[in-house]
């Protein structure tokens, strides 16, 4: 396992807590990594709040390797130190042999590490990405490439089958290799127990306070996509009217006839 992954799940034996934000182009991952984030995440969230889409279905592996190239830019210009973990699309691991091949072009566009959405049926996934020695993350609970097929973003681990059936996923996905277990809209008390029961890192989107760690779209954080928020994410800044107010006052300015300054 790298370095950057064994020190990512060191923080777990420490009881730190990992934090983790999207990014998806070279100012974002810049700031971000300046930051002194410990992940940065090549989400296909992308598709949603960069590119419009209505959801993470459309998104291809052409996208997320044009974004995790700029990502990668950023992150090494903001002094390289967080993971960058970059998501495989819809489609993208319909098989393992598609998942290792496609996985591999990720880390090339500079990933560390890629992050599936599955559990248990993606045990021979897992299995393969660790043998040929790519870091992976499982994404389980609500996994949003699956939104179309449920009808739409539902919390996990109401009852005690679900919840049975979560813990069950995580172990599977433990076992087969996962480095960490992003756990997305899964009741809070469900997450603790996932949490206790691994010995890998949990991430928590939605999904209580006692994972080992914390994931949010930049986006929501930043109120750069006002047109959605989330009831989970806490924003803590407004960047949407930020822009909308520079560009009003920009407009305003040149129409009275005060354009920019000449250079020189
Ligand atoms: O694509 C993404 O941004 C994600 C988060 C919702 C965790 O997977």
């Amino acid at each position: 396992m790298p370095d950057r992954i064994a020190q990512f799940q060191a923080a777990k034996a420490r009881a730190e807590k990992l934090v983790v934000l999207t990014a998806y182009d070279y100012p974002a991952a810049r700031l971000l990594a300046e930051s002194g984030l410990d992940m940065l995440l090549v989400g296909d969230s992308v598709g949603m709040v960069v590119l419009g889409y209505p959801d993470t279905t459309s998104v291809t592996m052409d996208e997320m390797l044009h974004h995790t190239r700029a990502v990668a830019r950023g992150a090494r210009d903001g002094g390289d130190r967080s993971v960058i973990l970059a998501d495989l699309p819809f489609g993208a691991a319909e098989t393992p042999d598609l998942a290792l091949a496609n996985s591999r072009r990720l880390i090339e566009a500079g990933a560390h590490a890629v992050k599936i959405e599955g559990g248990q049926s993606h045990v021979p996934h897992f299995h393969l990405l660790r043998e040929a020695g790519i870091p992976v993350m499982a994404h389980i609970g609500m996994q949003p490439q699956r939104v179309r097929i449920e009808g739409g973003y539902r919390i996990k681990g109401r009852t005690p089958e679900q919840a049975e059936s979560l813990l069950t996923d995580a172990r599977a996905v433990e076992a087969a290799g996962a480095f960490a277990v992003l756990l997305e809209l899964v009741v809070p008390a469900v997450a603790a127990t996932i949490t206790r029961a691994l010995r890998v890192p949990t991430i928590g989107i939605g999904a209580g306070p006692d994972c080992d760690g914390q994931v949010l779209v930049l986006h929501d954080v930043i109120g750069l996509f006002p047109w959605f928020k989330p009831k989970f994410a806490t924003q803590r800044a407004h960047v949407a009217d930020e822009i909308t107010r520079a560009a009003k006052e920009f407009t305003a300015s040149v129409k009275i006839g005060n354009p920019p300054p000449i250079p020189g």
